[in-house]
């Protein structure tokens, strides 16, 4: 197995091209199982976890063409694919846990097959890394629109003979995958669905823009109140998907962790609003700039800030372990209370092994910061984890080798590439 080697202590100063959003272009590849004509996407990341969606909508039919690099409209290369889908004949309703276990966004070809195709069969996701997660309202509010839903043999069967009917769905609690599913599935609803309580993540609004561009009929896109008028069918679109928030914060946080300066490439302020606020009450100035944003820490450590995780607009649950990396190091203390996941702590264990002084009580970790780490062997169990001792690696004395890094691989576009282009020292070692 992989793994990166890092020699901590570089400033990281230079650009930093952003990548098309992986979360927006699952749901989006998924959008292809709508239609019978051609989907064009452009910006989609070179990843793991694009592999695996392209494997899951292979087997059921969908005719999948890689058109290769491609640029942003700005000339900033920011890697990426364009890739074409044809979903002209459903081979198969059925996603298997083979597939389905390694990504949970599999379980978002639930929605668009059933309503295209009348019925769907999909593997549970099971446990995760990060807590239980359950499906519960994404099959909620299928049947809400009609769909008669079994569980069978670890698997969901959702039903529509007859088409799926608008309805009005109220989410109890927000969820991305959940709008995602309900959003596609009610295209081809038969008249009007309302979500309320959807969620407003840009990924969400990314894919209702493409959904337009198919000729879906939605309004309230960005707010927590969506309404979607049924259509009989949609057709071809051409989409550009929205810059990956997640990464372009996670990259501010290498810039603010190694006292750096950074320009993110490609990406717009308002996309990584919450952490630019918290970085700026840490001390980091972080300014829009005509290619994007720029991220430049002072010469002294950052001050302490406290963090919630909260659905968008609030500040990101897919940052917090990197934010808490930065804390480690801070001068004073920051209280972080994760209120989206359970379980999502799994990083504080290997901080600590680097020095790190973090108490965990329930749902907040109390980081109290020390003036340095030290390198130390390390591994995570998810994507997001794993990437905050990559960061915690890029500021502590010494050597970190990071275990496990095919987490890295789901969701990072040659990281190590990045990052040493910025003058870190990492490097990986094949195993
Ligand atoms: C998506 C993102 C993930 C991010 C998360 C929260 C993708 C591919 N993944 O995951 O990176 O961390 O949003 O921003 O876009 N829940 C239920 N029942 C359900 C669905 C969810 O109880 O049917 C709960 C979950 O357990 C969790 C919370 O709702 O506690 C939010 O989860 P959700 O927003 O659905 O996350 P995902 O869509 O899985």
């Amino acid at each position: 197995m992989d793994k990166l080697r890092i020699a901590g202590g570089k400033r990281l100063v230079g650009s930093i091209p952003i990548g098309g959003a992986k979360n927006a272009a699952l749901p989006l590849m998924c959008a292809s199982l709508l239609t019978d004509e051609v989907l064009t996407l452009r910006h989609v990341p070179r990843l793991a976890d694009i592999d695996t969606m392209t494997h899951l909508l292979q087997q059921h039919g969908v005719t999948i063409t890689l058109l290769g690099a491609n640029g942003r409209s700005n000339g900033q290369k920011n890697g990426g694919v364009t890739v074409k889908l044809q979903a002209d004949d459903i081979a198969s309703t059925t996603a298997p846990y083979d597939l389905v276990r390694k990504m949970r966004a599999s379980v978002l070809v639930l929605g668009p097959l059933v309503a295209r195709h009348g019925q769907a069969r999909v593997s549970l996701p099971g446990g995760c890394a990060i807590g239980t997660r359950p499906i519960d309202l994404h099959l909620k509010g299928l049947q809400a629109l009609g769909a008669e839903i079994e569980l069978e043999g670890g698997y969901v069967s959702a039903r529509a003979p007859h088409g799926l009917v608008g309805a009005r769905v109220v989410f109890p609690t927000v969820s991305v995958g959940a709008t995602e599913n309900l959003l596609m599935a009610a295209t081809l609803a038969r008249g009007s669905t309302v979500l309320v309580n959807a969620a407003r993540e840009p990924e969400i609004t990314d894919l209702a823009q493409c959904l337009v561009a198919m000729g879906a009929g939605i309004e309230g896109v960005g707010t927590d109140e969506i309404t979607i008028h049924g259509v009989e069918r949609l057709h071809a679109a051409d989409h550009a998907i929205v810059p990956d928030r997640i990464e372009a914060g996670t990259y501010a946080i290498a810039a603010a962790i190694t006292g750096g300066d950074v320009e993110l490439l490609g990406v717009d302020l308002p996309l990584i609003e919450a952490p630019a606020r918290v970085l700026a009450e840490a001390g980091v100035a972080v300014t829009a700039t005509e290619k994007g944003v720029r991220v430049a820490a002072g010469n002294r450590r950052p001050t302490g800030v406290d963090v919630m995780t909260e659905p968008f607009p609030g500040f990101p649950t897919d940052l917090q372990a990197q934010m808490m990396a930065l804390m480690t190091v801070a001068e004073g203390a920051a209280m972080i209370t994760e209120t989206i996941f359970e379980n999502r702590f799994m990083h504080v264990p290997e901080l600590c092994r680097m020095g790190a002084n973090i108490n965990v009580h329930g749902a907040s970790a109390m980081v109290r910061g020390v003036p340095a780490l030290t390198g130390a062997p390390v591994m995570a169990t998810d994507l997001r984890a794993s990437v905050s001792l990559v960061l915690a690696g890029l500021a502590a004395r010494g050597e970190t080798m990071v275990n496990r890094i095919y987490h890295l691989d789901r969701g990072y576009e040659r990281l190590e590439d990045k990052l040493a282009a910025c003058g870190a020292a990492v490097e990986r070692v094949r195993g």
